[in-house]
Formats: C-alpha cells, sequence, structure tokens
C-alpha cells in the first residue's frame, strides 16, 4: 500500500472514530454550495479566528498583569528603567515584556491581534455593505453584526487603559468626556465606568469590562450572529435580480459541501496562517512601551488614541465642534448603520443598483482614512473650517461624481440589454407558442 493510500485510510478511521462518538456532524453549520470557497465569503470566520487568538493570548497575560495603580515595591524586571515607583499595572506589563519568556512576543501579538481584528472586522463590514447582504432576510444579523462592532471597538478602549502608560491614561479620559456628552445616557456613564472616582475605580472597571463583561457579550452576540447565519446560509452573490436573491441555483445546492471537516479546516487552514503572518510581524517590529503614568520625568508626547478612534481624535480638533458634536456624529453613524437594512429598501444587491448608498459607503470609507492619517500627522492641532472643506470637501464630491458616471452608464446599458431581452423574449413566444409572455420581469432581467 502506498504511503498516501495508507495516510488517508488511517485519516478516515481517526475520523470515523471521533465521528462515531461524538456525532460531530450534527452540531456542524449547514453544507454550503462549493464556489463559496473563496476568502471573500468568509470574512466573518477571519474575524473569529482573530478574537479566537484574542482570547488564547488574552489568557496567558492575565497570568502576569495585575490590575492596579498602586507602586510596586518589587522590582519591574532586570532591564534599566524599571523603576519600582511605577504603577503595578505598568511595572507588571513591563516585567510581561523584559522578563517573561516569549512575553514581549505574547504582548505584542495580542495588541496587533486587536488592530488587526478590527481591520478584519471593517473589511467583512464593508463587504457586506457594497454587496447588500444586509437585505431580507438578513437584517438581524446586521443589526447583531453592528452591535458586535460597537462591543469590538469597546474592546479596544477598554484595553488601551491597561498598561497604564501617560499616554493612554490620557487618552482614556478623553474618551470617557465624549462618552458622558451622550444624551440621556451620559450621566450613567461616569460612575459606570470610574467607580468611586478614583484612579484605581477606573482601572479595576475597565480591567472587569475588557477581561469579563464586554467578552461575554461579545460571546453572547456572536453566538447571535452565528445562529442567524445559519437560519438564512450564506448571502448568494450580489445581483440585480430580485427573485435569483433568496436561493441558490439546483447546481450549486447540489454541489454544497459539509461543514465538518470540509470548511472548518479551511477557515482553519487561514487562522493559521492568520496567526503565522502575526507573529512574524510581531516578532520583527516588537511593541515599545511607553512611560507609566505619573511619570513625570519624561515628556509623554500629545494623548492619542490607536488608529481606529483617531478619526473621533480629529474631529474634536475641528474648530467649533464640541465633545457633544462628536458624540452625536458618532450615534448618528452608529444609528445609520444599525438600521440601514430598513433604510435601503430597494431589493436588488448588486453595487450598481444602489448608487446613493454605494455614494454613502464609499464617502464613508475616504472620511475615515482621510481622517485616520490626518490625526496621526497633526494629532491635537486645530483645523479651521476652511481646512475641512479644502480636505474633505473633494472626498464627497468626487465620489459623487464617479458614482454618478458609472451608474448613467449602467442605466444606459441595462435599459438596451432589457430592451434586447425583451424582444428575444417575444420572438421566441410568438414564434415557438404564439402565446404571450407572461414571464415576471425579475426574470426577464438580464444576469450579469
Ligand atoms: C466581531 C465582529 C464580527 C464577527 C466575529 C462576525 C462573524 C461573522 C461570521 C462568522 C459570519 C458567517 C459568514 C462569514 O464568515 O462571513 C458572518 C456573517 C455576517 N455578518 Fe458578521 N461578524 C462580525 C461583525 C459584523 C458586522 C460589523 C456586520 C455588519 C454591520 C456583520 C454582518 C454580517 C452579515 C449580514 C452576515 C451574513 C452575510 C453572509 O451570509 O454572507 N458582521 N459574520
Amino acid at each position: 500500500m502506498s504511503f498516501s493510500n495508507w495516510y488517508n485510510r488511517t485519516l478516515n478511521k481517526i475520523w470515523g472514530f471521533v465521528e462515531d462518538r461524538t456525532s460531530m456532524r450534527k452540531w456542524a453549520l449547514r453544507p454550503q454550495p462549493e464556489f463559496t470557497f473563496k476568502p471573500s465569503y468568509w470574512t466573518g470566520a477571519f474575524v473569529v479566528n482573530a478574537f479566537l487568538y484574542q482570547v488564547v493570548s488574552g489568557a496567558l497575560l492575565l497570568l502576569y498583569y495585575q490590575p492596579s495603580t498602586q507602586s510596586t515595591l518589587t522590582p519591574c524586571g532586570q532591564a534599566v528603567g524599571a523603576l519600582s515607583s511605577s504603577p503595578a499595572a505598568w511595572c507588571s506589563t513591563f516585567y510581561i515584556i523584559h522578563s517573561v519568556p516569549m512575553g514581549a512576543l505574547l504582548l505584542t501579538t495580542h495588541l496587533y491581534g486587536s488592530y488587526a481584528m478590527i481591520f478584519l472586522m471593517f473589511i467583512h463590514f464593508f463587504r457586506g455593505y457594497y454587496l447588500g447582504v444586509y437585505k431580507a432576510p438578513r437584517e438581524l444579523s446586521w443589526m447583531v453584526g453592528t452591535l458586535l462592532m460597537v462591543f469590538t471597538l469597546l474592546m479596544g478602549f477598554t484595553g488601551y487603559l491597561l498598561p497604564y502608560t501617560e499616554l493612554s491614561v490620557a487618552a482614556t479620559n478623553i474618551g470617557i468626556n465624549l462618552a458622558v456628552q451622550l444624551p440621556s445616557l451620559g450621566p450613567f456613564v461616569l460612575p459606570l465606568v470610574t467607580g468611586d472616582g478614583t484612579a484605581q475605580g477606573l482601572l479595576s472597571r475597565m480591567f472587569d469590562a475588557h477581561v469579563l463583561l464586554v467578552p461575554i457579550a461579545l460571546g453572547a452576540l456572536l453566538y447571535a450572529h452565528i445562529a442567524l447565519f445559519e437560519s438564512h446560509g450564506i448571502a448568494p452573490p450580489a445581483t440585480s435580480d430580485p427573485a435569483q436573491r433568496r436561493r441558490f441555483s439546483e447546481k450549486e445546492d447540489k454541489t454544497a459541501v459539509p461543514f465538518m471537516p470540509h470548511i472548518l479546516f479551511y477557515i482553519a487552514k487561514w487562522g493559521l496562517l492568520y496567526t503565522g503572518v502575526l507573529f512574524g510581524i510581531a516578532a520583527l517590529w516588537p511593541w515599545q512601551l511607553p512611560t507609566y503614568y505619573g511619570n513625570t520625568a519624561v515628556n509623554a508626547g500629545v494623548a492619542e488614541p490607536d488608529w481606529y478612534f483617531l478619526w473621533l481624535f480629529k474631529l474634536i480638533d475641528f474648530l467649533g465642534v464640541t465633545p457633544l458634536i462628536a458624540i452625536g456624529v458618532t450615534t448618528v453613524l452608529i444609528v445609520f448603520v444599525l438600521f440601514l437594512p430598513f433604510l435601503d429598501r430597494s431589493k436588488r444587491t448588486h453595487p450598481r443598483d444602489r448608487p446613493l448608498f454605494i455614494w454613502l459607503a464609499t464617502s464613508l470609507l475616504g472620511f475615515f482614512i482621510v481622517m485616520t492619517v490626518w490625526g496621526g500627522e497633526t494629532p491635537g492641532v486645530q483645523i479651521l473650517p476652511m481646512g475641512v472643506a479644502e480636505t474633505l470637501g473633494p472626498v464627497f464630491l468626487v465620489n459623487g461624481l464617479v458614482t454618478l458616471a458609472f451608474h448613467w452608464r449602467y442605466v444606459r446599458s441595462y435599459r438596451r440589454r432589457l430592451a434586447a431581452r425583451s424582444n428575444s423574449f417575444v420572438g421566441i413566444y410568438s414564434s415557438s407558442t404564439g402565446s404571450t409572455p407572461g414571464r415576471p420581469v425579475a426574470e426577464a432581467m438580464p444576469r450579469e
């Protein structure tokens, strides 16, 4: 027997044994059409991979991290600069980096892993937006997804304070000052996040939120998100034909592959690649811990958050934008995304059929990119209204013009194709059966 035969038979035997004892296939999600074996169909699963890595690496960091603002009497590590008067939260972080075997790699992968998770989540979100996956029957998947986005960003926000550096304390305070401006909810936010009002109160609550409360909420929302995904199945490719939207073709149904083990292994393969790349980047560019909170001997620089909140910090730099306005803009954005499935009522999912919403998406994307770069380049520098108009105006304007031009071109060629198609139907029906073509318009529409 050749090696590959022996190998496959052994694998089959092991799999059969496990399957027999666990009935694993019963827990598996539903089979999916073969054509979904492309990364773009599994962007959400990549976010799950990133989330799982965060859970594992976070659990390991918990073995050493101390959520205390008290000065430690023990040295933080062997390296020079590890002052014993620093807060324990910072000191234990320093210890992880300098004294725990592979500690620097662990901490850096946890930090970069959070960036990657947020980045992948934005890809998942924008892909869903452009391809209209939020349309019926997936409105609730979208709404739960929006909550997942808010809670994922909250994970980033609560984790930022934990190393307890000058920068992280200052940026967290700015964030809290923004949050207290929330209409109705604001007054409850302050006591909720700061507790007794002391520095320790704030750190304890942020720690609790980061390692327990927000992950539990994320886990519960993720369960609901995946359960809804299981009910509706994967969204079909974007189309101009509403009739095609709810079903796959017979051929695609026949080629469906089981989730366990095929799709699971496919996702796991990407998960392994993700972890490898994360480790590589973290090994090449390990994170440098800034100075601890309370160290007045060192200039900590301008307080700024991680990249995903830079746009909001830059917004406050605009002349005339108060924290209340900034938090108002954020609330409007979240509400818009949450209710998007009910705002975009057209039944067609193809981007070319939704010019207004595509213009909004591309403008928002452009807005976030410009604001993030701007925030990183000139943190804390005030911007006059003219500067705002000159920088952001073109983003909305050029997008509008490009979207309009594409839409105009599409409508013209679409009408031409539609006319040609209905002429050919009339020809077929009148010549072969002599009957009137009673086909619904949706079916008669040209497929892409
Ligand atoms: C922590 C963040 C998130 C995680 C872990 C997550 C996970 C997933 C997973 C595993 C799927 C199954 C299909 C796939 O892998 O793409 C999925 C589908 C989906 N997600 Fe998310 N998601 C997250 C955030 C979001 C956000 C922010 C939105 C939109 C606001 C969203 C909307 C959807 C929708 C509509 C589907 C069904 C799409 C389809 O069937 O192709 N998700 N998500």
